[in-house]
């Protein structure tokens, strides 16, 4: 999981930009399971047939795509300006280092003459690329480009830290859960979607495609165990959390009954999440059609969107082992 995280988080992916992870994604997989494929919005399509004919259809998502800074504007002395590619705070992104696809890193400082640094915004900001010009930069980076935060991932204790964690932990424990279970009464669809962090679009557009039983998808939660962090219930290295609620959905009561019937049968530590603001690919997905019940499993994360994203290794294994208890025995929801 270690080596296969480093792999993940390292990997350039901003929204629409997903080709990079999707390529990883594939090679990892595609030789567990009986069809991949990638539809026309970019999003990747693995399937597990199932063994019994009474089992559901059950779409899992994790999303490929990663927050960005897009280039608006070039200056005449060669420093980009730059608006947001979801959700990214000026002060998240004050003195990163950042990195185009092409490779040109560039570093992100603002407007020196700002008196109150509570009002700083990103049009106060811009991307120093080294270039002394207008046309030496535009040598190197065009209108439209995406730069992402640049860095290794790190490790200390049972922790790993470093950028895109959101979602690429997700990623990768679907890519676990995909290696670890070998016959299932379900038809699996383990969808990795791209442009979720612009407003969940692979994930709508894709559940539609599949029209699932159940929605399941995987990705990071805020936590509450920081100095003087806002209060919430959910701390790094208590086990996944069971979605309850976030701004996109509230998740379906079944499927979030059976994660934690799933989690307490089995002994696998679990804790419970409301999230304020914020969501995810379930709340496409729990929209599509007629409705779809849905639920979440979240990996707590401290610093999400920041350069410094850290889980704790213990939850993705856990996520992993919860994941496939729930998919490999029989789902039975009244009136589904
Ligand atoms: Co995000
Ligand atoms: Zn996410």
């Amino acid at each position: 999981m270690k080596a296969l995280l480093a792999q993940l988080t390292g990997i350039y992916g901003p929204s629409g930009k997903e080709e990079a992870v999707r390529q990883a994604i594939q090679q990892e997989i595609r030789d567990y399971v009986d069809e991949i494929h990638e539809d026309i919005m970019g999003n990747l399509i693995a399937v597990k047939k199932s063994s019994s004919l009474s089992g559901k259809k059950i779409m899992l998502a994790a999303h490929m795509d990663q927050i960005g800074l897009i280039v608006t504007n070039i200056d005449e002395n060669g420093f980009l300006r730059f608006s947001n590619i979801g959700g990214v705070s000026p002060f998240n992104v004050m003195h990163r280092r950042v990195v185009f696809q092409n490779g040109v890193t560039g570093a992100v400082s603002f407007e020196t003459e700002l008196e109150d640094i509570k009002k700083l915004r990103l049009n106060k900001m811009y991307i120093d690329i080294g270039a002394a010009s207008r046309e030496q930069a535009k040598k190197l980076v065009q209108i439209g480009d995406v730069a992402v935060y640049h860095g290794p991932m790190a490790e200390s204790g049972d922790r790993y830290f470093g950028c895109a964690m959101d979602d690429r932990a997700g990623c990768a424990v679907l890519i676990e859960t995909v290696k670890t279970i070998k016959d299932s009464p379900n038809e699996l669809v383990f969808v990795f979607t791209v442009q979720e962090e612009v407003g969940l679009r692979g994930a709508r557009t894709s559940s539609y495609a599949i029209n699932p039983d159940i929605g399941i998808s995987v990705d990071v939660t805020l936590t509450g165990d920081t100095p003087k962090s806002r209060p919430m219930a959910v701390n790094l290295g208590d086990g996944p959390a069971v979605k309850v609620k976030d701004a996109s959905l509230i998740c379906h009561p079944q499927v979030k009954n059976l994660m934690i019937q799933r989690a307490e049968e089995a002994g696998i530590p679990y804790q419970l999440e409301v999230l304020e603001a914020g969501g995810t690919d379930s709340g496409a997905i729990h929209l599509s059609r007629e409705g779809v019940p849905s639920g979440v499993i979240s990996i707590p994360c401290r610093y999400v969107h920041s350069a410094h994203e850290m889980v704790d290794k213990n939850d993705l294994e856990n996520a992993v082992r919860l994941l496939t208890r729930i998919l490999e025995n029989e789902i039975h929801i009244p009136g589904l």
